[in-house]
Order: C-alpha cells, then structure tokens, then sequence
C-alpha cells in the first residue's frame, strides 16, 4: 500500500431514446433555465425537445446560442449576461464539448467575480472556487467527448490567449441525460471521429498510471461498446441501438479518465491549437502508434484489449486492431492523409511535452520521444 487514493462516481444518468423529455423533470425547485448551446445545434432543431421538457416542468427559459467550437471567455461573459437579464436560476447545456465546457464556466462565474485566468487548474485556482454554482444539467448531442459526466471546463482566458482549464466539483452536471436520438443526425465522419476520441479516453485510462480498479472496469467495458457500435453508428446512423451504445461508451470513457489519459492525447491537443485537427481524429492517427510505443509497459492491458477488438489477446496485435477500426470507419491513417502536408514539428513536440496527459502514460516519455512519435504519425 503506497498511497491513499479517492474513487467516486457522482453523476446521475438519465437514459434512452426520448430522455430529454426528463430534462425539467431534473431541475426541481427551478424557475428559468438558462440553455447554453450553438448555433449548428439550434439550427439542426435540437433545442425544441428541450425546451419542450422545460415548458412541462413549469420552467421558463432563456437561449444563449453564441458558443463556438473552443469556447472563449467572451462567450462566457455573453451566456453570463444573458443568465442575469433573464434572472435564471440554472444552467442547461446542450450540444457537444463547446457548449458543454462554456455552459459549466457560465455558471461558476454567476457567483465567482475574480478575473477568469484566476481559476486556472495548472495554478491551484480551484481555491477560489467556494461559492455556490447554480445547478448545471448536461444534454449532449454528440457520443465523445463525456464531457456531461466532468467536472473541467475548458476555455480561452481573454488576458492570457490560453486555453486554461477550470476544474472543480461544483463544475459537475447535476444530471446527464443521454438521448441516442439526439445523435442520429451527426454525419458519418463526426460520428467516427468522437467516437474514437471515446475508444482513446477508454484505452489511456486503462493503461495510465494509478490504482483505480473502477475505472478499469469501467474502461474495459466501454472498449466492448465501441467495439460493437462504432461501425454500426457510422454505417447506420439512424440505428438507435448503435448511437445508445455509443453514447454510453463516451460517458464512461470520460467516467474513467478521471484516472488519467496518456501521451495519445498530450499529441493530440497541440494538433487542435496549432493545425486546427479535429480532437478525435488526431487521437485516431496517433493512437496506434502511441501503444507500439507504450508495448512493453502495459502488455498484459494490450493484449486484453486486442482480445476485445480483434479475437486474439495477443499485446502485439493491438495496434493493428486500433488501425484496422480506424480505416473501417473511414478515418486517416496519418497527418498527411488528412490533409497536413507539412506539420511544424518541433513547436507540436514543445507544447505536447508541456502538456499534463502523459504523466499518467504508462512508459515515460521525453520531448524527443514524442517528436519522435509525431514523425511516425506524419
Ligand atoms: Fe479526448
């Protein structure tokens, strides 16, 4: 025994085809919602059915629509106006990891006045965070990011330009509520892309470092779901069975990470910032090549994994199984298959070192190691 560690699991989920019809039924004792979303959402008629379950709960509501893809604190301050003028009690969210991060940052700032970059997790400002933060409920519309079961916000401070994320307890949704039917509209690519981004929350979080036997259950079974939906949910859109399975799996990908993700995504996040990649189908291109590198240190994981995806429980196989789902599903196999002929290497390899995901990858790695594997992946 080295060390005392702390597991929970708070977040209550709500369910099934037609769930956002229980989104009022979840905020009892409320008044006016402020929805928080973006216009893509509201444009493919998402929002009616929320707005419908509010109206039969007795709950008046107001629309913040301004989110955009990386969420800044002018959006924040945006939604935050719009929830006073309307004098709202609470926050729904509904979209996908945009609207979700910016909607949980709204509602800490309703009681939280310090400036934004006060709060950055990477300089302890959680401390600052003792007020109350109104209740948040999230309705995701995408099957990815899990962000409905976090408890970090993610935007872009004003007075700094970065990316800095928020994280506190009082950030959690009160209740998710997973409607696959929500989901059936996403276009394939979409679809495959954050579903990957699940499959590589679910992987990273069974091989990161830590003891955390939950959510190692939690990751394994979440790899089965992708294993059995992910092609169905591109192929199929409209089957329901395959988006519920899919949804189920971001969730608990996003449930299990809260053990720690690995070097896949600490490439991915400055192939986000700085050549504009979709988070999902970076990690989707990095991945395979990540757990050749990582072999060795996690073999007994791999070859579980390579069981679940490709029959054989061979640690070897892994990777090719990892690569084999991804070309099924229509993703690149490498940065210049999808579309980046020339990548600034060194910059990419100097912000991913920075990042913090791969202090829980199971192999150490150096800047040269993940240079090394943007090459590879190049
Ligand atoms: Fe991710």
């Amino acid at each position: 025994m080295k060390s005392i560690v702390v597991w929970g699991f708070p977040t209550r989920v709500v369910f099934g085809a037609g769930a956002v019809s229980e989104t009022g039924a979840a905020l009892p004792g409320s008044k006016h919602a402020l929805i928080v979303t973006d216009a893509g959402v509201k444009g493919a008629g998402l929002i009616a059915p929320v707005v419908g379950a509010l109206e039969k709960a007795g709950i008046a509501h107001t629309i913040y629509d301004g989110v955009k893809g990386n969420p800044t604190e002018a959006h924040v301050d945006e939604g935050l106006t719009a929830y006073r003028e309307a004098e709202a009690d609470c926050v729904v969210a509904v979209g996908g990891g945009s609207p979700m991060d910016a909607a949980k940052v709204i509602a800490m700032r309703v009681n939280h006045h310090r400036p934004l970059a006060d709060y950055d997790d990477a300089t302890g400002g959680d401390r600052y965070v003792t007020e109350p933060v109104p209740p948040i409920i999230a309705v995701p519309t995408t099957a990815g990011t899990g962000s409905e079961v976090g408890r970090a916000g993610v935007v872009t401070v004003a007075s700094t330009g970065r990316k800095t994320v928020i994280f506190h307890p009082s950030l959690l949704p009160r209740t998710a509520i997973l409607d696959p039917a929500l989901t059936k509209g996403l276009p394939a690519h979409i679809t495959a892309a954050t579903g990957y981004d699940a499959l590589t929350h679910c992987l990273e979080a069974l091989v990161a470092n830590g003891d955390h036997p939950m959510c190692d259950g939690i990751a394994i079974e979440g790899i089965k779901l992708v294993r059995r939906a992910l092609v169905r949910a591109v192929t199929r859109g409209d089957d329901l069975d395959a988006r519920g399975d899919m949804m189920k799996a971001a969730m608990m990908g996003a449930v299990a990470f809260q053990k720690g993700l690995g070097a896949c995504h600490s490439l991915a996040h400055p192939l986000g910032s700085q050549c504009d990649l979709h988070h999902g189908l970076a990690n989707a291109i990095c991945l395979p090549e990540v757990v050749r590198f990582n072999l060795e240190a996690a073999e007994a994981r791999y070859a579980e994994v390579a069981g679940i995806l490709g029959g054989t429980a061979d640690a070897a196989r892994c990777a090719d199984d990892l690569a084999a789902l991804r070309e099924e599903v229509g993703l690149a196999a490498s940065l210049k298959a999808a579309g980046l002929d020339e990548v600034p290497l060194d910059a990419l390899a100097d912000e991913a070192i920075e990042d913090g995901c791969h202090r829980a990858n199971p192999r150490p790695c150096t800047r040269a190691d993940l240079r090394g594997l943007y090459e590879r992946v190049s």
